[in-house]
């Protein structure tokens, strides 16, 4: 079970109310967690159980009673009496409105990806209800500015160095999870987010870098973060999503293979 956010580690607990449910949770618990903790999955992309919250996607928004504005839920403290709603007619349409862009920007090409039925910014597309894309197709913003020639090539190619995996940034929709990954479960701090809007994209490293000459230790922490199909195992790539995974660890980093 996914609960969104770590758990809080505080003996003190924090009585509120999600969607009419009453759920007591440890103080200092996100009211993303609170919601899982009584049963609501909300929606989310940038957010998971082993990463701190950092808030950037912007699917998890709530509404709270007396609060202005609606904030997300994944890097937002519960408080006490609290009253959540996570399912109203302006939740449910700001968060298509963002998996609109989200999926306006990516590349279509579901039936032949890699991650087909293992992606999670397709099972968000269906649960936010998301079933046609207003914005004019134009290919993704990676491939669209390499056309008009004033992108470095080596930003937007896909980097297959790596003997394990490949980086595709036409798929990224920079969430850093894998940044985070790398910096909270290895401890690396290989890769970075740089650029900014269309132009951001995650690097390992200075623009000429590939992963294989980056910092990184290929631990796979940051392919096991990755929503998307920008970070591919080429395993998985060459024979499919294994019907069965087994995590082991071992001491030389903990991440856990599967
Ligand atoms: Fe909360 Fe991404 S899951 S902003």
């Amino acid at each position: 079970r996914d609960f969104g956010t770590p758990a809080a580690r505080s003996e003190k607990m924090i009585t509120l109310t999600v969607d009419g449910f009453e759920v007591s949770v440890p103080e200092g618990t996100s009211v993303m967690r609170a919601a899982s903790e009584a049963g609501i999955s909300v929606p989310k992309l940038c957010a998971t159980d082993m990463l701190d919250a950092f808030g950037s996607c912007r699917l998890c928004l709530v509404e709270i009673e007396g609060r202005a504005g609606t904030p997300a839920s994944c890097t937002t403290p519960v408080a006490p009496g609290m009253v959540v709603h996570t399912q109203t007619g302006k939740l449910k349409d700001l968060r298509k409105g963002v998996m609109e862009l989200y999926i306006s920007d990516h590349p279509l090409d579901c039936l032949t990806c890699a991650a087909n039925g293992d992606c999670e910014l397709q099972d968000m597309a269906g649960a936010v209800g998301l079933r046609e894309v207003r914005y004019e197709a134009v290919d993704t913003h990676f491939r669209a500015r390499n056309a008009g020639g004033d992108v470095n090539p080596l930003w937007l190619a896909k980097d297959e160095s790596n003997p394990y995996f490949t980086y595709d940034p036409s798929k990224c929709i920079v969430c850093s999870r894998c940044v985070r990954a790398c910096e909270e479960v290895q401890g690396t701090f290989a890769l970075t987010i740089e650029g900014r809007g269309f132009d951001s994209r995650v690097s390992a490293g200075m623009m000429s870098d590939t992963f294989l000459s980056s910092d990184c230790v290929s631990c796979g922490a940051c392919v096991q973060a990755c929503p998307t199909a920008t970070l591919q195992e080429k395993s998985v790539i060459e024979t499919g999503t294994p019907e069965r995974a087994v995590v082991t660890t071992c001491a030389y980093c903990g991440v856990g293979c599967s």
